[in-house]
């Protein structure tokens, strides 16, 4: 049997996955799984129903150099420190990595298989080692609409996000549930009137995000009651990194390095807990119906939901609270622009944390196994 080494299991995103692959039963014995830590090496294992031995030291390229396959959802520092020691040491296993250092990398995958198995397969075959989970908005996109992109019908694309707070980090998660509560104690009281003055409740809640005891160490400005239009760090032109990966992952998902897509847009975060949401304008490289766009984006994925464009199925399960904790990704709110007919509009969402995340991980993992 192969042995899989697994890196940085026990944070956000490697809890998730944990979480997946106990549903999937993916620990059958199909493989020895090995648990490394950074900083618990000797002590006991992950509970995750079977013995899961003792941790092994993640900085020791020996031991993980043993490995058939490492899955590291420990981040982007530990893949700069261990992926170069390993390959210079002579390691040719499967590295298989959530966070973004290798994505861009010549002799790197993206993986997003519902979407991109051609690509994936190409570079199975062509001796590609190293498998890279994708950016979340990137991922979520393609998994709403990427019937499009495979029937060549996208000549353009702008992406307008309203990014959670997990894709910061669950420090960010904690903050902005912490941000809600700090509003919340303060206009308790103005709250219990409902024959209240409004404006006197929009003071206090302004004042209250604003003023110095407002936690706001993680996101560095309020996000409960507010939002904020930046993510990651600036790169050139005005744009930030996160909105430089849309036209950047997405072509190299595609594997349309020589014909390349514009994909451009605005990040922001908003208060959401763990689900990306995304309007998009497409220009479209001719015109089609509704129906026609509908039936496409349908089957982009298997976990594609098409939400009718109407009021009571779009708050039923076009948002972050009727999609998040699940597989779907729902797109919804499909129609014409003014513009043409050949530009269309939607609203797509989905949980960062899996199809965001781990899923693409977990599922190249049983690819590699297979
Ligand atoms: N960079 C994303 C975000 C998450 O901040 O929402 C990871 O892809």
């Amino acid at each position: 049997a192969k042995r899989v080494g697994f890196v940085g299991w026990r944070g956000m995103v490697g809890s998730v996955l944990m979480q997946r692959m106990q549903e999937e039963s993916d620990f059958n014995g199909s493989f020895d799984a090995v648990f490394f830590s950074t900083s618990q090496a000797g002590q006991k294992g992950p509970d995750l129903g079977f013995d899961t031995g003792i941790l092994q030291d993640a900085y020791d390229t020996k031991s993980l150099s043993s490995c058939d396959i490492i899955v590291t959802c420990q981040g982007g520092d530990y893949t700069k420190k261990v992926h170069p020691i390993l390959r210079k040491e002579g390691w040719k296993g499967y590295w298989i990595d959530a966070a973004s250092t290798l994505r861009m990398e010549k002799d790197s995958i993206i993986v997003l298989d519902p979407i991109n198995m051609d690509v994936i397969k190409k570079g199975l075959s062509s001796g590609i080692k190293d498998y890279i989970g994708g950016n979340c908005t990137v991922s979520l996109m393609l998994m709403g609409i990427g019937g499009l992109f495979r029937e060549d019908l996208v000549e353009w694309l702008t992406s307008m996000t309203y990014q959670a707070a997990s894709g910061a980090g669950a420090k960010n998660m904690r903050e902005l549930v912490s941000q809600m509560n700090h509003i919340g104690k303060k206009a308790e009281d103005l709250l219990a009137d409902p024959a209240g003055s409004i404006l006197e409740l929009d003071r206090c809640v302004a004042k209250t995000i604003r003023s110095q005891d407002f936690p706001t160490d993680n996101f560095g400005a309020p996000l409960a009651g507010s939002l904020i239009p930046w993510i990651d760090r600036a790169v050139e032109d005005g744009q930030t990194r996160e909105e430089w990966k849309g036209y950047a992952e997405t072509n190299k998902i595609l594997g349309r390095k020589d014909s390349p897509i514009p994909v451009d847009g605005i990040c922001v975060r908003i208060g959401a807990m763990r689900s990306h949401s995304q309007a998009l304008t497409i220009k479209l490289k001719k015109s089609i119906s509704i129906k026609e766009a509908e039936d496409i984006i349908a089957s982009s994925s298997g976990w594609t939901k098409l939400v009718a464009n109407n009021k009571e199925d779009t708050l039923k399960e076009l948002s972050p609270a009727a999609v998040s904790g699940t597989l779907t990704v729902a797109t919804g709110r499909i129609r014409h622009l003014k513009m043409g007919k050949d530009y269309l509009t939607l609203f797509t969402v989905g949980d960062q944390l899996l199809w965001g995340a781990a899923e693409p991980v977990r599922r190249m993992l049983n690819i590699v196994i297979e």
